[in-house]
């Protein structure tokens, strides 16, 4: 695999790994991964390398074609640099017995930001493997993945669910990847030969993201707390009566009914049933815009385009607030949708086209 960035050039010498990890996008099962619940995420093209050396001075030194160069010690601080990402991997991987005591590190990354295709996960998965190419630690997929999303809540301050890391790690070529959040059991489903999926950038960054995902995790307990169930998956949408206050019951509502849509997703995708499967991504995404209040005017307007020109269904995909949008597009005619999408939002662009 050829070096991220210019690895040689910067530090002098030639990386002793070099490892990448793609971007992933989520075709339903959109805020349930914290809730127990049930997600159906692919692979993108895009995706994240790392390069990188040992030594042994005690600190981290990184550069990257998307944030500033940077050096920090090699212990967490409070500091903000993006190279608390790989504060964390060195952190986790040491407690688990390896002696990392320093590296120079290059990060390029095909992976938009903050748009919902997780480039951080991607940036996590691509370090720890990056990593234990020079340790010579042995980690199942599984265990990378809590290894990465423990780097986001400990590390970044992100409170994220499993989706993310598990679809980075353990996600394959033209199959989704169906994953039950409780018991992190997966199942590989093969995208049909006439699926064609459009993932399209809105041209607007996610805003607000962390305060406004973290309010909605803590509505998600509230509810479940009301409905006396540790996590909504051990909920009904017959309980919701329980539930007093009429937002956190929206809240509910949106997370019990998208996972029974993840379900009816797996069985449409696995016989084939496009124009089921393009329903309900699109009672998805009113489900996100009307009970979950997660979209924004740019993503429902991207939406409708879509629909307007012919999709099966479309919806946003990540955290929302902005970010990017899946589309299904009949395979036949798929170009000229895309094109006519993106003539009506011109600050929109295609991410990638995945074809089963
Ligand atoms: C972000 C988080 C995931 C998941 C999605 C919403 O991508 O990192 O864990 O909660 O939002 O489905």
């Amino acid at each position: 695999m050829a070096e991220a960035l210019s690895f040689r050039g910067n530090f002098g010498h030639p990386p002793a790994a070099t490892a990448s990890a793609h971007g992933r996008v989520n075709l339903i099962g959109e805020h349930t991964d914290y809730c127990d619940g049930f997600v159906l995420p692919t692979l993108i093209r895009p995706k994240v390398m790392v390069s990188l050396s040992l030594h042994s001075d005690g600190v981290i030194k990184g550069i990257s074609d998307g944030f500033p160069a940077a050096e920090v010690p090699l212990a967490p601080t409070d500091s903000q640099s993006w190279l608390c990402f790989a504060q964390g991997a060195v952190h986790l991987l040491n407690a688990g017995g390896a002696q990392i005591k320093g590296a120079n590190i290059a990060v390029s990354s095909e992976i938009p930001a903050g748009a919902g295709v997780s480039s951080s996960a991607a940036l996590e998965l691509a370090l720890l493997r990056a990593f234990i190419a020079c340790t010579g630690q042995e980690f199942s997929d599984t265990e990378l993945a809590l290894m990465g999303q423990k780097i986001e809540h400990d590390f970044v301050g992100t409170q994220c669910g499993i989706m993310d890391q598990m679809a980075v790690a353990k996600a394959s070529w033209g199959e989704a990847l169906f994953l039950d959040c409780r018991s992190h059991e997966t199942h590989l489903v093969q995208l049909p030969a006439d699926a064609y999926l459009a993932v399209i950038h809105s041209g607007s960054k996610r805003s607000l993201s962390s305060s406004l995902y973290n309010q909605r995790l803590a509505e998600t307990k509230q509810a479940a707390m009301d409905m006396g169930v540790v996590s909504l998956r051990e909920a009904s949408i017959g309980q919701l009566a329980l539930i007093s206050e009429p937002v956190i019951q929206q809240r509910a509502r949106h997370v019990l009914s998208e996972n029974e849509r993840v379900l009816a997703a797996k069985e449409a995708l696995s016989a084939g049933d496009l124009a089921e499967l393009g329903d309900l991504m699109l009672a998805s995404h009113r489900s996100l815009q009307t009970d979950y209040e997660v979209s924004s005017a740019v993503l429902d307007q991207l939406v409708d385009s879509a629909m307007a020109a012919g999709a099966l269904g479309a919806r946003l995909t990540g955290a929302g607030f902005g970010g990017c949008m899946i589309a299904l597009l009949p395979k036949s005619g798929a170009e000229d949708a895309i094109a006519a999408i993106l003539a009506d939002n011109p600050a929109a662009w295609l991410v990638d086209a995945i074809t089963g």
